[in-house]
């Protein structure tokens, strides 16, 4: 399988009076027809790093390079027709969709950037409505309308409309009610190995990583410290941070939530480099 993306050495650092590195030189891949999971405690550099990998922020150091080439800013003006393939789904779609528009133009508009590509694939909103387990009807209202499920699933069915290659997802279930989250996880995976395309997947539920990434990716204050095999990084896990999350699941409600603030007392070994448990097959 090619690498559709790849990130070396990336740093993401925040300026102004008290400057954050965010991200302190990751490096990954995600291939066609895969789902990199990226996992780790609010605050560790996930969403700086999904920003990286989009163009939204500048990196401050190493690379991301999208079929090869690096990824350019992304500016105000349209971007390049060629890299509608690459979408992302942030956690709130209240800030990817348009509010004045109706469900059906907002998906049409994902259907043009495929043909703007020269993509075909079914141009109905409709179609790509029930895709995301939606009521074909529900083209004709507008967001307000929806509940906050139903928007994300919109959301997803513009992205996946665009006939993305690479999808890149920020916790895209965290802000749906807990009894649907499996099954949009679910339906996300699928959606994107059917078009054998590859998806970079963010969340702090690591029941529901465990269950649809074929790699999983464990980040800690803005390092990569355990990656391979999501089987095998479960299974095993190797670093002492990755062993203190796993340990840490709650499992008789089958809920895997990682905790929503940095542990107050983090031990200083959780900081250490591992080097054997990177890159495990
Ligand atoms: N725009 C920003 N300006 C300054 N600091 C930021 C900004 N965005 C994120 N940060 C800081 O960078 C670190 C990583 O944040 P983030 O990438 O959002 O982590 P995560 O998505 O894993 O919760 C945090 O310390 C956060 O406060
Ligand atoms: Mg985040």
């Amino acid at each position: 399988m090619s690498d559709l993306l790849q990130v070396e050495d990336l740093v993401v650092e925040y300026g102004g009076r008290h400057p954050v590195r965010a991200v302190d030189g990751i490096s990954l891949t995600v291939r066609a027809g895969e789902v990199l999971a990226l996992v780790g405690e609010s605050g560790c550099g996930k969403s700086s790093t999904a920003r990286a990998v989009v163009g939204m922020e500048k990196p401050a150091g190493g690379a991301v390079r999208y079929h090869g080439e690096p990824v350019p800013p992304l500016g105000l003006r349209t971007r390049a027709a060629a890299l509608t393939a690459m979408q992302m789904v942030f956690q709130d779609p209240n800030s990817s969709l348009n509010p004045r528009k109706r469900v059906a133009a907002q998906v049409a508009d994902g259907v043009a950037a495929a043909r703007a590509r020269g993509a075909g694939g079914p141009q109905e909103a409709g179609h790509w409505l029930e895709q995301v387990g939606l009521d074909r009807a529900l083209a004709a209202r507008y967001p307000h309308q929806l509940s906050g499920g139903q928007r994300q699933r919109v959301a997803i069915a513009r992205s996946i409309a665009a006939r993305p290659d690479l999808i890149v997802a920020d916790e895209p279930i965290s802000a749906l009610d807990a009894s649907s989250q499996a099954g949009v996880a679910a339906m996300m995976r699928r959606l994107c190995l059917d078009a054998g395309a590859g998806m970079l997947f963010i969340s702090h539920d690591l029941s529901v990583v465990r269950q649809i990434a074929d790699r999983t990716a464990v980040m800690y204050r803005g390092r990569i410290v355990e990656s391979g095999a999501t089987e095998v990084v479960w299974n095993d896990p190797v670093h002492p941070y990755t062993r203190a999350l796993l340990a840490a699941i709650p499992r008789a409600d089958g809920k895997g939530n990682l905790p929503q603030a940095p542990a107050a007392e983090a031990p200083a070994e959780w900081a250490s480099e591992v080097p054997e448990a990177l890159e495990r097959a």
